[in-house]
């Protein structure tokens, strides 16, 4: 895939996120040194942060091969057996959305984690017997959009955890201004820091706006993305100075108008705008909680001051 193209290989070509990045340098290092497979990960935080890709990384870095899944894919023991069996000696097996695994998924994983083996069930009734697979050592990578949401005993059997966060301006710009170079794009860098601002903090929303003002600036203008041009498209695109958008407008100004600004309980915001609950807690609410728009409270969640201001709304009393 194109994609695939943006996504950096090493370590040293991952922007942003240095202490996640310099803590997995040492255990990975000190894990070649021993010539032993790296202790399992589990990388948590918002989507779109770069949790796949620095899952592809790592194992990159290991010199190792890399297996691909996610929570939800696996529906049965034996859709987990038939993966791991595949594993060579200090493969990574890369667990997307790993809070959605199934529980009767999880207890096949335990003994996959601690002792490199699995114990499958085969056959019904009176004919069942338990059979032990051994494994090689690999890897597990677990990434998360809630680490909360992960039963304690999984949560536990991860040797290594790391948290992602949002990227700052300056970091968001570099990716801005290392994509448009793999696309051979010119960009100006006032253009760069714009799109970078109105990307929420997230890599994913940054390449994504940068294809467009891309798209833009061929069809509009003679293919160079400038200041005017990125402004343009970003209004075309209905990406708002703070990179929000049409669904954040719809949550906010809903909290604002119907709400009177809250405490009002996540449900019920979901319900009223006709989105999911987890959809608005995983995707929209925690840069929104970033930047200090919301706040959550035990009866609900209320809308600041902040917010007020920058939709130009009365707060009520
Ligand atoms: N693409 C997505 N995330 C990235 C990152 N952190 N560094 C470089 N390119 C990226």
């Amino acid at each position: 895939r194109f994609e695939q193209s943006l996504r950096p290989q090493y370590l040293s070509q991952y922007i942003g996120q240095h202490k996640v990045k310099h803590n997995l340098s040492i255990f990975i290092e000190a894990a070649k040194m021993r010539e032993e497979s790296l202790d399992h990960v589990l990388l948590h935080g918002p989507p779109g942060l770069g949790k796949t890709t620095l899952a592809a990384v790592i194992a990159n870095e290991m010199e190792v091969g890399v297996k691909m899944t996610s929570g939800p894919a696996i529906e049965r023991p034996g859709d987990l057996a038939a993966i791991v069996s595949s594993l060579e000696p200090g493969d990574v097996l890369f667990i997307d959305e790993i809070h959605r695994l199934n529980r009767s998924i999880e207890e096949v994983l335990y003994p996959a984690m601690e002792d490199f083996c699995l114990d499958i069930v085969v056959g019904k009734g009176p004919a069942a017997r338990s059979v032990r697979l051994d494994l090689p050592p690999f890897t597990l990578i677990g990434a998360t959009t809630r680490a909360g949401a992960l039963s304690a005993p999984l949560r536990d059997r991860f040797g290594v955890l790391s948290r992602l966060d949002y990227y700052d301006a300056e970091a968001l710009t570099e990716i801005v201004v290392r994509s448009a170079k793999l696309f051979e794009a010119d960009i100006d860098p006032a253009a760069a820091v714009e799109i970078a601002r109105r990307s929420r903090g997230t890599p994913r929303i940054a390449n994504r706006l940068l294809k467009r003002v891309r798209d833009y600036a061929q069809v509009r203008g003679d293919g160079s993305i400038t200041m005017d041009m990125a402004e343009q498209a970003l209004e075309m695109l209905q990406v708002d100075p703070l990179g929000l958008d049409h669904i954040d407008h719809k949550l906010m100004t809903g909290m604002m108008t119907r709400f009177r600004g809250g405490p009002v309980g996540l449900d019920t915001i979901a319900a009223s705008i006709g989105e999911e609950s987890t959809t608005i807690e995983d995707v929209y609410e925690p840069y929104l909680l970033q930047i200090g728009f919301i706040q959550r409270t035990p009866r609900g969640r209320i809308v600041t001051q902040t917010a007020y201001e920058h939709f130009k709304m009365e707060m009520p009393e």
